[in-house]
């Protein structure tokens, strides 16, 4: 059958006092309409509809994937914003509704409920809160079964006292979505169409509520201010450090890793403290990764170490390589086997080939360098003359003297030597050495200045 979802994100979220709207604040990483996005795509739906009204082209330009988006021009409740979808719905199908503040919800919950629906079931995602305070009750009859829910402003101190919640999330079949909804009213509290009260008409339509519940209560709590939104941040790496020590990722401190992104990892891994991953990264098989770096987009190879303090993006780091300690590879580095970038190195759109070594106070940028290269302490690639950038070429088994400018674009040929100190502004050939320096004069008996 097919599965049509709905997501309401029309919402303001005032209390995050934000200029952005709420549904774009992120939870490691990603807005968390587009974690809500990314796990309902995992369920084949033929359509995600999102309503959207505060910050609407904000959101739009915020979130990725196949939507259909609904605009809400007046929040006039949870149940008017799904009527907004109603005609972007077939009258066959089922229907999933969810909310895009509440980011953590999990294809496994949401596969459990859908299992539930049928011509006689509705199926309604509750939880048990030590602090039920601001959701919805759910109200069951004497035999147990649900027969509505009553929102908190509108309950009786009785009711209040009730401990079941609505999460809010919800699956039914489309036919009787399109049956309820333009049957809801606004006689309430709040004077909204609360989507809500549509499990009571259901109900008294004879139709059975089916609860299922989360495996986490956090899959289910919605962010309304920004101490909500850290709760769940920090729930959720604690989640992410699980799984990855489960899977073999040795961590110093479960407490002290931020991963904002995905992490894939090799065999017999380990990562020290306060090490923050963005993007996409893959380290390969016993990789170590010392303590505060900042890795992002990068792929690291087999038995390589980022040593601490390093800052990685967007570079490719093969196998057995060893960089940092506080060094920094910017976009389009490649590190190939067995090479060497030390401390204080900046690279950028370089490629570093096979057992070469930059190991000390350095910059190379668009640089192409062979197998075997040395390049001393303090050399820099002036690689732009203001306007253009250019290439830095040194071949094979170039070694290259200590303070050494090479000014772009310029090619050393393989194994030539480079004098310290030099300013290298033509080719050099294989094999030669250049001296670019002003030669060395002894002056006798200098009598240095002295003080009155
Ligand atoms: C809602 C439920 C409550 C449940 C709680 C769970 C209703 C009436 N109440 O209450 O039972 O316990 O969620 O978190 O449904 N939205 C729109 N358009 C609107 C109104 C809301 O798109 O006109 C969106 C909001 O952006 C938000 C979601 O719907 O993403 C929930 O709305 P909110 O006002 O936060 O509902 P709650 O009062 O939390
Ligand atoms: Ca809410």
């Amino acid at each position: 059958m097919s599965l049509h979802i709905v997501i309401l994100a029309a919402g303001q979220g005032s209390r995050m006092k934000s200029d952005l709207p709420k549904v774009l604040h992120k939870v490691a990483g990603k807005p968390m309409l587009q974690h809500v996005v990314d796990t309902v795509s995992k369920l084949d739906a033929s359509g995600i509809n999102i309503i959207i009204g505060h910050g609407s082209e904000q959101v739009k330009t915020g979130i990725q994937g196949d939507i259909n988006w609904c605009y809400q021009a007046e929040q006039l409740g949870t149940g008017h914003a799904v009527a907004q979808a109603l005609p972007s719905i077939p009258d066959t199908g089922n229907v999933l509704i969810l909310y895009g503040d509440v980011p953590l919800i999990t294809e496994s919950t949401l596969r459990g409920m859908i299992e539930k629906i049928d011509t006689e079931h509705v199926s309604l995602l509750t939880v048990e809160l030590d602090n039920p305070k601001g959701y919805g009750r759910i109200i069951r009859n004497f035999e147990g079964n649900i027969k509505a829910i009553i929102e908190e402003k509108d309950a009786s101190e009785e009711i209040r006292d009730i401990h079941e919640v609505n999460t809010g999330i919800l699956a039914l079949q489309a036919e009787h979505l399109h049956k309820y909804i333009p049957l809801l009213k606004n006689d309430n509290a709040q004077k909204e169409y609360y989507l809500t009260d549509l499990i009571e008409i259901a109900n008294k339509d004879g139709k059975r509520i089916v609860a299922s519940h989360p495996q986490y209560e956090q899959e289910v709590q919605g962010v309304n201010n920004r101490l909500q939104l850290c709760e769940l941040e920090c729930w959720y790496q604690g989640q992410l450090a699980e799984n990855l020590m489960l899977s073999g990722v040795t961590l110093y401190d479960p407490n002290r890793i931020d991963i904002r992104g995905e992490l894939i990892c090799g065999k017999d891994v380990e990562i020290d403290i306060n090490c923050v991953f963005l993007g996409k990264v893959s380290l390969g098989d016993r990789v170590k990764i010392g303590p505060n770096c900042v890795i992002q987009d990068a792929s690291i190879g087999n038995d390589t170490e980022i040593k601490a303090h390093s800052v990685l993006e967007e570079v490719i780091v093969k196998e057995s390589v060893s960089v940092g300690p506080f060094a920094r590879l910017r976009p389009g580095t490649i590190l190939e086997n067995k090479s060497k970038v030390g401390n204080f190195v900046e690279t950028k759109k370089a490629h570093v080939g096979e057992g070469s070594k930059i190991n000390h106070l350095s910059y190379v940028g668009d640089a192409q360098l062979g197998k075997d290269v040395n390049v001393g302490a303090g050399t820099i690639t002036c690689n732009y003359d203001g306007v253009n950038k250019f290439k830095t070429e040194l071949d094979d088994g170039v070694f290259v003297g200590s303070n050494t400018s090479l000014v772009a674009p310029v090619k050393v040929g393989k194994n030539a030597t480079i004098g310290a100190g030099s300013t290298v502004n033509k080719d050099v050939n294989a094999e030669q050495l250049a001296v670019a320096r002003a030669r060395q004069k002894n002056i006798d008996g200098w009598q240095r200045p002295t003080k009155k």
